[in-house]
């Protein structure tokens, strides 16, 4: 399976930023984790990330036509406003899963909203990196 999974803004800073709440790993364990798991099921795992909401938007526009039959997405603060991604998350019929290392539910009042939430099929939060495997599994599965 051809999945693309996209961070958003400040993952690129994992082990630095907020150890408490993201964990001491790195944003290279992350990619070597994910690599992994793609691994393990055979996937190509393409790993995007940025800290601009547009270039996020060209790379969701971008697999409507590269092949890319899952989209894993931590869209980082952008969840919490950006309706920009929401809808192009929604323009694309390809199979997404919203994962946040934290359990947003549970944090500031202003985390507990997810705009983007809307238009993905299914939600991870506050698993670690293990929401990146049970999100890619889920794709496998086509669903619950
Ligand atoms: C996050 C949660 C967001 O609220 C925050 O802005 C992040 C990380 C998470 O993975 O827990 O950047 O998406």
């Amino acid at each position: 399976m051809k999945i693309l999974v996209i961070n958003g803004p400040n993952l690129n800073f994992l082990g630095i930023r907020e150890p408490d709440i993201y964990g001491r790993e790195d944003y290279e364990s992350l990619l070597r984790f994910i690599a992994d798991v793609a691994a393990k099921h055979g996937d190509t795992a393409e790993v995007f990330q940025s800290n601009h909401e547009g270039a996020i938007i060209d790379r969701i526009q971008d697999a409507y036509a590269d092949g890319t039959e899952g989209i894993v997405i931590n869209p980082g603060a952008f969840t919490h406003y950006s309706y920009a991604i929401h809808d192009a998350l929604q323009s694309i019929s390809i199979p997404k899963v919203e994962v946040h290392l934290s359990d947003i539910t549970k944090r500031e009042e202003f985390r507990r909203i997810s705009v983007t939430k809307a238009a993905c099929d299914h939600q991870i939060y506050g698993k670690g990196f293990k929401g990146y495997e049970e999100a890619i599994e889920y794709l496998h599965k086509g669903g619950i």
